[in-house]
């Protein structure tokens, strides 16, 4: 079989050596992840990403070899045939080659539609966001797969429908991977509040403001950091909604996303700090401006007319729906309720709780720090103890460990710290941003922290000796340690967010 004179060079045979090894490799690739079933991130990565990136190259260096050849034989050894391309289909040569471009062309085309067809699926598969790196995506990917989001794909929330999300957030995607590459990335890496695409494209094509969601009850148990763990029981009523179902939305929390209400404010970058709040009701247009009266915070009139505004939606409250990572007194506090590690050690808690204070480094240190930490406390202040209880610390470690792998990253510094979480107002200032009794309207009105606003307390103290009131009652909330009246004057967080 003979091919035109042109083909004949290094470049061309490079291409086609290229170009077939590449063609074999997907071949193998596609047999078996199709035939044999396998599911590996990289076999994917390979056969639909990187290996048709080389057939391509392949076949661009064949008629590019082509070219050069016919530049050379022109300036030297030119002969009258290479002057101009002529398709002479009565020429064996020409027909051998344009039947093998038509071929190759034809499966080439094929391959293309069904890799990026393959390609785009996969860049959306929450194996490519969740694992591909893992290193750097391990904090978001291991609390995701404990969140309530676990079966929803990561680019449903991060990318949405449509095209122009999908471009932008791919080109953002290649600068992470190039950043990757190089190690230059945030640790925590930042996160993409600015680019997150709004509520209302991702969020709300699954829950809408329409539905209703009525009022909760949440029975929480903590464990204080005394010899008995003393289990302590928060029940409230959480009042999602208004507190007569037919009502919907029009009150309780969920309030916010009436239909009838939209709320804008301004505030820092990290949306910590809320100086300005507009209330505006949709039905009757009246608007309600809300200041902080701490006047070393509130902006001048001006600022506030120059500056970039936000309108509240789900994710102002439920900013971390699928990467909470939660404070170490509350996932032990859940070890304990859920019988994992023994309320009859005493002690345990408050033991627990110096060996998770530490920050480290590395998993491997964490691992290590958390069982000399516990052991030693017992040891040095305990000796009976430990000899008494050594089978139970020893499994309760364990399980303390494995809870922190879930909720602590070292090697990327992600901790509970690492991210604000703005649901509630525990270890952070949440719904506290605005409601502080400080934002104040014009006419006096205040953005409430009445402690009965968002949910009422209907059962609270020790196990044994839990004070019930009815469900539509409340109680004052009791501080499960004597503080005195402080939780009134000083915000949760102050005392909450380290070290506990
Ligand atoms: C239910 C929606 C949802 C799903 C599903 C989801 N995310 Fe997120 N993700 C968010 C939101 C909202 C934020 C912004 C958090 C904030 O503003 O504090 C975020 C933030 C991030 C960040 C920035 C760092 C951080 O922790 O704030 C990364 C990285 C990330 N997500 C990766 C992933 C990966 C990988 C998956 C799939 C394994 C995934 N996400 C699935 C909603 C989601
Ligand atoms: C693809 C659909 C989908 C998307 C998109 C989605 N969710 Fe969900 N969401 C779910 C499912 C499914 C559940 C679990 C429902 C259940 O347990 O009954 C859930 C549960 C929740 C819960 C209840 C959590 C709990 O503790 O029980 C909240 C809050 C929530 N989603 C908020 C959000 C927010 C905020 C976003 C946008 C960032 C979002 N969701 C995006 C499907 C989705
Ligand atoms: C003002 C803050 C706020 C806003 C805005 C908000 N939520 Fe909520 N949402 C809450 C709180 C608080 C709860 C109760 C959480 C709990 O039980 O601890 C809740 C509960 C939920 C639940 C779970 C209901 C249940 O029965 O367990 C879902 C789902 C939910 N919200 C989705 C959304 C969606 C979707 C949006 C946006 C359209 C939204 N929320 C806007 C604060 C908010
Ligand atoms: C950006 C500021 C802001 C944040 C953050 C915020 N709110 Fe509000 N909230 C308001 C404003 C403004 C009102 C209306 C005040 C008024 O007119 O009395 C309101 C009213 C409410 C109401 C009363 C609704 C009714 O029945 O009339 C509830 C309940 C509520 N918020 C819950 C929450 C919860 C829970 C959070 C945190 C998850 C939260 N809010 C976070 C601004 C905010
Ligand atoms: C603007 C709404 C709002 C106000 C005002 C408010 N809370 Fe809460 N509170 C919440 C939300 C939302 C949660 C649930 C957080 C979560 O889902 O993790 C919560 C959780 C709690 C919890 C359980 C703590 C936890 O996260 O385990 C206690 C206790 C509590 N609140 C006490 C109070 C007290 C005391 C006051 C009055 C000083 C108060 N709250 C005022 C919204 C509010
Ligand atoms: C002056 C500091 C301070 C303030 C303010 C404060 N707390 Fe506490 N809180 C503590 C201390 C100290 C403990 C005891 C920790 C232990 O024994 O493990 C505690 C324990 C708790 C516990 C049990 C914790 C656990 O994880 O086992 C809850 C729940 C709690 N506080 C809720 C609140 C709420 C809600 C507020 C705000 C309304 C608040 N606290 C304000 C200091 C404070």
């Amino acid at each position: 079989m003979k091919l035109p004179r042109t083909y004949y060079n290094y470049t061309s045979y490079l291409g086609t050596i290229t170009a077939l090894i590449a063609w074999i490799t997907i071949i193998f690739f596609v047999i078996q992840i199709n035939v044999f079933g396998v599911e590996n991130v990289y076999f994917d990565l390979f056969a639909y990403m990187v290996t048709p990136g080389f057939l391509l190259l392949g076949l661009i260096l064949i008629p590019f070899g082509m070219w050069r050849k016919k530049r050379q034989i022109k300036r030297g050894t030119q002969t009258p045939d290479d002057k101009l391309l002529v398709i002479d289909l009565k020429d064996k040569k020409t027909r051998n080659a344009l039947f093998i471009f038509s071929v190759v062309t034809v499966f080439f085309v094929l391959f293309t539609v069904i890799g990026s067809y393959k390609g785009f699926h996969y860049t959306e598969s929450v194996e490519f966001c969740g694992t591909l790196c893992h290193d750097v995506m391990e904090p978001e990917y291991v609390a995701y797969q404990h969140s309530p989001h676990a079966k929803v794909k990561c680019a449903e929330c991060h990318v949405g429908e449509g095209v122009d999300f999908y471009v932008k957030s791919k080109m953002s995607g290649l600068r992470q991977v190039y950043k990757n590459f190089l190690g230059t990335f945030n640790r925590p890496i930042e996160t993409p509040i600015a680019n997150l695409r709004p509520a209302r494209e991702t969020c709300e094509k699954c829950h809408w403001p329409e539905k209703f969601y009525t009022n909760k009850i949440r029975n929480e148990k903590y464990y204080l950091a005394d010899s008995a763990n003393t289990e302590w029981n928060v029940i409230m009523k959480m009042r999602i909604g208004a507190d007569h179902s037919a009502l919907g939305n029009t009150g309780g929390i969920h309030w916010h996303i009436n239909k009838d209400v939209e709320i804008t404010y301004q505030s820092d970058e990290k949306r910590k700090t809320i100086p300005w709040v507009k209330y505006l009701n949709k039905k009757t247009g009246k608007e309600t401006i809300f200041l902080e009266s701490d006047t070393s915070i509130h902006p001048t009139v001006k600022e506030v007319a120059n500056s970039e505004k936000r309108t509240f939606d789900c994710m102002d409250c439920h900013n971390r729906p699928s990467h909470r990572y939660l404070a170490p007194s509350n996932y032990v506090n859940s070890l304990f309720a859920g019988n994992q590690i023994s309320k009859s050690v005493p002690y345990l808690k408050a033991a627990a709780m110096e060996g998770l204070n530490d920050v480290y480094s590395t998993k491997d240190s964490a691992r290590m720090g958390i069982d000399k930490q516990i052991t030693d406390y017992y040891k040095k202040s305990f000796p009976d103890l430990f000899t008494k209880y050594q089978k139970e610390i020893k499994s309760a470690i364990t399980a303390i460990q494995t809870e922190f792998s879930y909720n602590t990253f070292p090697e990327m510094k992600v901790r509970y710290t690492a991210y604000p979480m703005n649901i509630g107002h525990l270890e952070f200032n949440g719904c506290f941003r605005c409601h502080d009794d400080k934002h104040k309207s014009a006419d006096g009105k205040v953005i409430s922290k009445d402690c009965n606003l968002c949910h009422t307390i209907i059962g609270q103290g020790i196990t044994d000796s839990i004070k019930y009131t009815t469900i539509n009652g409340t109680l004052e909330f009791q501080h499960p340690v004597d503080i005195g009246e402080e939780w009134k004057t000083t915000n949760c967080s102050e005392c909450h967010l380290e070290p506990f």
